[in-house]
């Protein structure tokens, strides 16, 4: 796991609450003080302030006005809770818009972005960023030492590029540090290649379609600027409110922004994750993407307890289908959480507006306005049970045996490349080939349930059992050394399609896939990679097993067992007799797999439960539970919690076996044979 983050020093609870917006209701106390009458019967702890608030705390450039922030924080400070304070730069005000030319960002097409929009701004922008700063020192100046604040939020969901001249040039500057010479950029972007040979850094374009080099690099450099943003944000904060911890809200697994080194940066990882469940079909499914979500969440932090930024407590206001949530389906995202790790959730939004593009988004507190509503009572409900498990605050979930490895880089170069992909729907789990694959893995590990922490490249793999690398497409030598040492040393690794085909600057490994080594590690040679039409299967017969049908779909490599035994082959179509999956084993224990095809859930999970079985690493005390109900593992300053899921809309019959569970809110004791009700969530002792 990557470096272990630090407690938030003014935290003695979970932390329950949301995204308020006061700044839209200034002219009305009564409202106000309502709110703070309703959080406490909601058993709120805390509050995201001011995030979309900059026009109302500089209505003029240099001028603060502070008088409603100021009575927030004071009537905040006096009920006991806390604010999440926000840096405005998610939108600046109209005047800094229209005074400054160049502040609003430039699409790849060269047309600017809407006026009224907000996170518009161009991140290089040097205006902006010495605005950003100016605001954030006087808000740290103003507040460093109210009693309220607990946390800084830097401006909202950072995310996109820019393609203005300044960016431009800022994305030169950045090429020159990292090629020192064009010879060098030439080479790595391949450039000879239709002729693209630069002469000159000045020639270099901010986007093209054809260049899968400068594609990769330029997502590179717009995350560094987004990084570079957060840092320029968080000088002032640091310099005086050195104990106030920084986060930023990210958004799961977004395609253009490598959390994994944003994380380094902040504070605390904090997330917002909308699930869209589907009562109609594989919610189950979707559940456990947000799962994979949070453990991704759970790495960044280093195990320790991470936050959940942004939930609706009900519908959302922009999907195509803004369903209402089905009873238990919310109480069982937020325990989802608490069970992966989280200490904090939060809601967005407090209260509807009345106007404006959310007026109709979910939120604890109505249009109505008092706590009649069913999704007012169900909150409060739920927040008295966050206090009753107020021992997990501060504890983390064991570390699994099973680690997955997440690369944004892989993604991006795999994207940036023309072929071989395929995009897969499901928002808002931007399921592109790379997230394909990596929730594929993690869904049927889950389903032979094992609990699987999702780490970095950069971080420390060796006291893992298993490492699973879904569709890593880019591989350099000094990573595929560490994976075959820790095959040496006894590692299982798990490789799947779309293993190490390019280099880190995007370029396709000679000597044949996988690549940088990779090919002696699983003892395969990848020859081919075929590319199946939506409807098309391939049979795959497990060895010794009647072939299925289903076997395998839209990506087959045709791959050699070179030095690897075959576990399963393709059974349909011209792939008939060629090997599925392999096994090369080493003398002291070491196994590395191979996964040659996008395979069925079926064909997954008969592959990890094998896997799991030859080495014996299936906990005799854990029951075998039927698909879609997942058994979690927290520890609590009052034992371990077990928090036990049934993610699907029908009841589901379990046997626990030797497991005797009790769950904290009912004191309902559960054993033995047991039926867990649609949607059932139990958080238990044992
Ligand atoms: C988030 C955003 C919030 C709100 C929410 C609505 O992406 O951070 O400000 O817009 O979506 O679902």
């Amino acid at each position: 796991m990557g470096d272990r983050k630090a407690a938030l020093p003014k935290q003695a609870q979970l932390f329950y609450g949301a995204d308020y917006n006061p700044d839209q209701w200034v002219t009305d106390s009564a409202i106000l003080d309502k709110d703070i009458e309703l959080m406490r019967e909601a058993g709120v702890t805390s509050a995201s302030v001011g995030i979309f608030a900059w026009a109302s705390l500089e209505p003029r450039e240099g001028q603060y006005d502070f008088t409603w922030l100021d009575r927030v924080m004071d009537r905040f400070a006096e009920a006991g809770l806390y604010i999440f304070l926000a840096t405005p730069s998610g939108r600046m005000p109209m005047w800094m818009q229209h005074k400054y030319p160049g502040i609003i960002r430039v699409r790849a097409d060269g047309t600017v972005d809407p006026e009224l929009e907000r996170h518009n701004h161009c991140m290089t922008s040097p205006p902006f960023r010495k605005h950003v700063a100016a605001i954030n020192r006087a808000l740290a100046d103003r507040y460093k030492d109210h009693p309220a604040l607990a946390l800084w939020h830097l401006g909202n969901e950072l995310n996109g590029d820019c393609h203005c001249e300044q960016c431009r040039l800022a994305f030169h500057e950045w090429l020159k540090q990292r090629y020192q010479s064009l010879d060098q950029l030439n080479a790595a972007w391949w450039t000879a290649f239709w002729g693209y040979t630069f002469s000159d850094w000045s020639q270099i374009p901010t986007y093209s379609e054809s260049n899968d080099g400068l594609r990769l690099d330029w997502r590179r450099f717009a995350n560094d600027q987004h990084v570079s943003f957060l840092v320029n944000e968080m000088e002032p904060l640091k310099e005086l409110t050195p104990s106030i911890p920084c986060t930023t809200n990210f958004m799961g697994t977004h395609p253009d922004t490598n959390y994994i080194q944003w994380a380094k940066y902040l504070d605390v990882v904090s997330n917002d994750l909308y699930p869209l469940p589907d009562d109609r079909t594989n919610t189950w499914k979707q559940s456990i993407k947000a799962d994979f979500i949070h453990s991704l969440m759970r790495g960044m932090s280093g195990g320790a307890p991470w936050m959940q930024m942004e939930c609706s407590p009900s519908s959302v206001n922009w999907a195509d289908i803004n369903k209402l949530k089905r009873p238990g389906v919310h109480r069982q995202e937020v325990l989802q959480m608490l069970a992966n790790g989280a200490d904090t959730i939060h809601y967005f939004q407090w209260r509807k507006g009345r106007g404006g593009y959310e007026k109709f988004h979910g939120a604890v507190v109505d249009h109505e306005g008092s706590t009649k509503p069913r999704v007012f009572q169900e909150c409060a409900t739920i927040g008295k049970e966050i206090q009753q498990l107020a021992s997990l605050l501060g504890n983390d979930c064991p570390q699994a045996k099973v680690a997955l490895l997440f690369d944004w880089e892989a993604r991006w170069a795999l994207d940036a490349s023309c072929g071989p992909k395929k995009r897969f729907p499901g928002y808002p789990y931007m399921n592109d080939t790379y997230t394909d694959a990596c929730y594929a893995q993690y869904q049927a590990l889950t389903s032979a349930g094992q609990a699987v922490d999702v780490l970095g490249l950069d971080d420390a793999f060796d006291s893992y059992q298993v490492v699973v690398l879904p569709a890593l497409y880019s591989v350099d030598a000094r990573l595929a050394e560490r994976l075959q040492a820790y095959v040496t040393n006894g590692g299982i690794l798990v490789g799947t399609y779309l293993t190490a085909y390019v280099d880190s600057s995007n370029c396709c490994h000679l000597g044949g896939f996988p690549g940088a080594g990779l090919r002696a590690t699983f003892g395969i040679w990848n020859e081919e990679v075929d590319y199946l039409h939506d409807e098309e299967r391939v049979a795959v017969s497990f060895v010794g097993n009647e072939p299925q049908a289903e076997g395998a779909s839209d990506i087959v490599e045709r791959i050699h067992a070179e030095d690897a035994s075959v576990l399963a082959t393709f059974s349909s179509d011209f792939h008939s007799g060629a090997p599925a999956m392999t096994l090369r084993t080493e003398a002291d224990g070491g196994a590395a797999y191979y996964l040659a095809a996008r395979f069925s859930d079926a064909c997954l999970l008969q592959f990890y439960s094998d896997l799991l079985e030859r080495h014996q690493l299936k906990d005799a005390s854990l029951p075998d539970l039927p698909e879609g109900v997942v058994l979690r593992q927290r520890r609590s300053s009052e034992g371990m919690r077990y928090f036990l899921f049934n993610y699907k809309n029908q009841p589901q019959m379990i046997d626990l076996g030797s497991l005797e569970l009790c769950d904290i809110f009912s004191a309902t004791r559960l054993l033995g044979k047991y039926e867990l009700k649609p949607y059932a969530s139990h958080v238990c002792s044992s």
